[in-house]
């Protein structure tokens, strides 16, 4: 079998020595398939982005919690976040170490925290009644404070974190009451973190923010600059969702030597001595993975051609929650010569009519024999997916460096979806 419309797989060798029908008849559908190659070149790339002593690469794992990703992660020289004890645990698992996970909290309970307290982890609190609540829980500790720049962004208002009207971090003009809450508990703040939100292409919202958040630290009292050994910038950084526009990526080089300049000014300025953390959980991942999905149907309404395929939004979500947009390519019999080009609606299997993957795109005519694959799924793919109208979660698959392809998550089976019945 050929491939109908494949020209970015093919351009990066995504699938490597196997296809897409390999790979469907032996794992079946839908089937989240990451690539080794791709995950390592991203992670490389952030890596070496920034030369300044003590810069270092969070990586949020809330994008993809995967261990066998985060093992591949971890050998590349991340660290990683964490924000609930799922993601700790996958952490964990995948052979971090506490001191290379920082968690990033927002409103846990107190067993939470004191889990985090337990496991000896850097802790940021994202308001005061949380540092209130860390200083009970952990006199003479040391712990993180996360701030509101005021200034967010991001491709969706759903994931805008800053700015008044979001619900995240502690205003800067509440210095004042953080220095007392971190006397009244004889805390030492150890960090400074933000993050202002989710996908930026262009470097200089984030510079902005991240000049904002050093000039804050430098206007603090000198006595709580003293002991920070953590600023953390957050995550944010976008990827070229539309492959077949060729959509410019993101000028890593541009951006990290923006933020090396702010460095070395802020340490000339200062002395500083710790880490500077940046916090991408998209950019690490993403285009490491093509979601597979096989056609089941396809009908005409009226003008309006839909193909019915497997990937509902319990599979990936973000079409539907944010309107995204996800190339989409064509793998079947024939060449794309021997097809119409269809005005075509790509839809899942789930009884709702937002159930849209992909809306009124021009392609070659799909058939129902054809298997469908969803660029740049490894994002907020499988984390955000469901057991929606009681549908088994997927599987995942990884294609090493070498060897065969390897099943890192089974699909989900009834009896899992049952087992926690009583
Ligand atoms: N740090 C913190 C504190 C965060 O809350 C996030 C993401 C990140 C880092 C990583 O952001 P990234 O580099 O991935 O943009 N589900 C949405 C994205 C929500 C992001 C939530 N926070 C989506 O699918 O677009």
């Amino acid at each position: 079998m050929s491939s109908i419309r494949s020209t970015y797989t093919d351009s990066v060798q995504f699938f490597g020595p196997t296809t897409p029908q390999a790979l469907v008849e032996e794992f079946g559908t839908p089937l989240y398939v990451y690539s080794e190659k791709i995950l390592r070149q991203r992670c490389r790339e952030l890596v070496s982005m920034c030369s300044t002593q003590g810069f270092t690469v969070n990586y949020s794992v809330k994008a993809n919690t995967n261990p066998a990703l985060l093992s591949i992660i971890r050998e590349e020289g991340l660290t990683v976040d964490a924000m609930s004890p799922g993601e700790l645990h996958m952490d964990l698992l995948a052979g971090f170490t506490e001191e290379n996970i920082f968690y990033i909290s927002n409103n846990i309970s107190p067993a939470e925290m004191k889990n985090a307290i337990a496991r000896k982890l850097l802790v940021s609190v994202d308001s005061l009644s949380q540092l209130d609540l860390y200083g009970r829980l952990n006199p003479g500790g040391r712990v993180m404070v996360r701030f509101n720049p005021g200034i967010g962004a991001g491709h969706s208002k759903k994931v805008v974190t800053a700015g008044k009207e979001t619900k995240f971090g502690v205003c800067p003009e509440d210095i004042a009451e953080v220095q007392k809450l971190l006397d009244t508990h004889n805390l030492t703040l150890a960090g400074a973190t933000q993050h202002i939100g989710s996908l930026f292409m262009q470097p200089d919202g984030y510079v902005a923010a991240a000049d904002f958040l050093l000039d804050f630290v430098k206007s603090m009292p000198a006595a709580l600059q003293e002991h920070l050994e953590v600023i953390d910038f957050g995550g944010g950084f976008g990827i070229p969702y539309h492959k077949y526009d060729h959509e410019a990526r993101l000028d890593l080089a541009e951006l990290g030597a923006k933020l090396d300049a702010l460095f070395a000014a802020f340490i000339a300025e200062t002395g500083y001595q710790g880490r500077f953390l940046v916090e991408p959980g998209r950019y690490v991942v993403a285009e490491s993975a093509v979601l597979l999905g096989s056609v089941e149907a396809v009908k005409n309404n009226g003008p309006r051609r839909y193909v019915g395929t497997d990937l509902g939004f319990n599979v990936l979500v973000r079409p539907a929650m944010y309107d995204s947009f996800h190339d989409v390519e064509i793998y079947g019999k024939g060449t794309a010569a021997d097809r119409q080009e269809l005005v075509q609606t790509l839809v899942g299997n789930i009884c709702e009519s937002g159930d849209i993957m992909a809306k009124e795109r021009t392609w070659p005519e799909i058939t129902e024999d054809d298997i469908v694959g969803v660029l740049d799924a490894g994002a907020y793919g499988f984390s955000m997916s469901s057991n929606y109208n009681t549908r088994p979660l997927s599987a995942e698959v990884l294609i090493p460096l070498e060897g065969s392809p390897r099943l890192i998550r089974r699909r989900q089976t009834l009896d899992d979806m049952t087992a926690t019945l009583i």
